[in-house]
């Protein structure tokens, strides 16, 4: 149920010691068909890869990772990058915003989101932007979210399939 599901920071260290079930989290995206990034055929080995390459961000504040946990299980996830650029000291990117497939529609995603704009206002980024495939699950997150919309870009990505699809990018104020 929901309700038991925790939304928490996981540091560096948690972090490395999790990857198996971070891998898990990108897998089952991947193989759900959402647009992550990495195409069908994506190994559990390359997925905690990805997360293996996320672990120095993290240890030096430049990247902040919330997890839902459902008990002892890490079952979603999302990414906060802050702009690293001298003059966007105001500005973080939103990414690898992830459930469990077996987990969605129960208001897990909404509600990580909920906790990295609270995260991002807390660490003074106010200007957060994503991108995603235009249609997708995580398209409609961010509309009902109260995200805006400022430009579709036509065969941006490919499918996990291989097909060109296209992105919708956002932007948020908090
Ligand atoms: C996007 C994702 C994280 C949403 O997680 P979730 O826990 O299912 O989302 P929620 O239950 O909190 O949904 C919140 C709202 O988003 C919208 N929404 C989310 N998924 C939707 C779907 N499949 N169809 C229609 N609306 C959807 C709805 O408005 C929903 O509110 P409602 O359930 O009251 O109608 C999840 O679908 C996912 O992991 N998808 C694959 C990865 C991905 O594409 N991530 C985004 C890449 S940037």
């Amino acid at each position: 149920m929901a309700h038991t599901v925790v939304i928490r920071e996981l540091g560096a260290a948690e972090a490395e010691q999790r990857l198996d079930e971070l891998g898990a989290i990108l897998r089952d995206a991947v193989e759900s068909g959402a647009s992550v990034n990495f195409l069908q055929g994506f190994t559990q080995t390359e997925a905690e890869d990805f997360w293996r390459g996320q672990l120095a961000g993290i240890a030096d504040g430049g990247r902040h990772l919330l997890v839902a946990e459902d008990g002892a299980r890490l079952i979603g996830t999302v990414v906060l990058t802050k702009a690293p650029q001298p003059n966007q000291p105001h500005r973080a990117d939103v990414g690898k915003m992830l459930v469990l497939a077996a987990h969605r529609r129960r208001g897990i995603g909404r509600r990580l989101l909920d906790a990295v704009e609270t995260l991002a206002r807390d660490e003074g980024r106010t200007l957060l932007m994503l991108d995603t495939t235009l249609g997708s699950s995580g398209d409609l997150l961010y509309r009902s979210c109260g995200w805006v919309e400022y430009g579709i870009v036509p065969g941006h990505a490919l499918s996990t399939l291989g097909v060109p699809t296209a992105t919708a990018f956002f932007y948020k104020e908090v």
